[in-house]
C-alpha cells in the first residue's frame, strides 16, 4: 500500500495543463508539500527514448497497436522507475498524463479494443489507479487554436492528427468521467487561466484534505 497521493492531468490539446501545473506548483511549494511532478510518455530516461520514437513527426508509418504498446511500456518503465517509490516515500505525486489518455487516444481516437486497453493499462500499472485525476475539457477548436498561437510549444505527431481524432479524443473523456465520476473531477479549462488554477486548487486541497 502506498503512503502518498496520486493525481493525474489528463485533457484534450491545448487544455493548458502544462500552465495550470507550473502556477499550482508554486501554491503547493509556499504550503510546504512534497511534490514530485512527472509526464508520459518520459519521465525516466528509458521513457523518454520511447517518447521520441512515438512522437517523431516522422513516423509516418506507425501502426495503432504499435503506439498503444510503446505507450504501455513507457508507462509501466516510469512507474516502477519514478512514481512508485514517490508514493512509497509518501509523496505528492502529479502526473501530466497517464491511463486516461490510453483510453481516450488509442482507443476512442484510433479505434482499439476499450477492453484490451484497461487490461494493458491494468498490466503495466498492476492496477494502480490515480486517487484524483483533473480532467481539463476544452472545445477541440478552441484547443487547437490555442496551441497554434502557440509558436514554442514543440509540434508532435498526435498534435498534426485531423480535427476528427480529436473530436473522438474529447468523446472519450466525457465518456470516462461519466464511468469514473467519483475519481474523475472535471474542470473547465475555457475559462481564465487565474480562475482555472483557482478552481484545481479547491479541488486538490479539498481531495487531499489540506486546508486552503
Ligand atoms: P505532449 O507533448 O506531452 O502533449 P500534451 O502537452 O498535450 O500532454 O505529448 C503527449 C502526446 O501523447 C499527446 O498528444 C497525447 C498522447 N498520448 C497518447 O496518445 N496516449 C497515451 O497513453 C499518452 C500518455 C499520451
Amino acid at each position: 500500500m502506498s503512503k502518498g497521493f496520486l493525481v493525474s492531468l489528463e485533457g484534450p490539446e491545448g487544455a493548458g495543463k502544462t500552465s495550470v501545473l507550473e502556477a499550482l506548483l508554486l501554491i503547493l511549494e509556499e504550503k510546504g508539500v512534497e511534490v514530485l511532478t512527472t509526464r508520459e510518455p518520459g519521465g525516466v530516461l528509458i521513457g523518454e527514448k520511447i517518447r521520441q520514437v512515438i512522437l517523431d513527426p516522422s513516423h509516418t508509418q506507425m501502426d495503432p497497436k504499435t503506439e498503444l504498446l510503446l505507450y504501455i511500456a513507457s508507462r509501466r518503465q516510469h512507474l516502477v522507475e519514478k512514481v512508485l517509490p514517490a508514493l512509497e516515500a509518501g509523496k505528492l505525486v502529479i502526473m501530466d498524463r497517464f491511463i486516461d489518455s490510453s483510453v481516450a487516444y488509442q482507443g476512442f481516437g484510433r479505434g482499439l479494443d476499450i477492453d484490451a486497453i484497461d487490461w494493458l493499462n491494468h498490466f503495466a500499472t498492476d492496477g494502480l489507479k490515480p486517487d484524483l485525476t483533473l480532467y481539463f475539457d476544452i472545445e477541440v477548436e478552441e484547443g487547437l487554436a490555442r496551441i497554434a498561437a502557440n509558436s514554442d510549444r514543440e509540434v508532435n505527431r498526435l498534435d498534426l492528427e485531423g480535427l476528427d481524432l480529436h473530436k473522438k479524443v474529447r468523446q472519450g473523456y466525457l465518456s470516462l468521467l461519466e464511468k469514473e465520476g467519483n475519481r474523475i473531477v472535471k474542470i473547465d479549462a475555457s475559462l481564465p487561466l487565474e480562475q482555472v488554477v483557482e478552481i484545481t486548487k479547491a479541488v486538490l486541497f479539498d481531495r487531499m484534505g489540506l486546508a486552503k
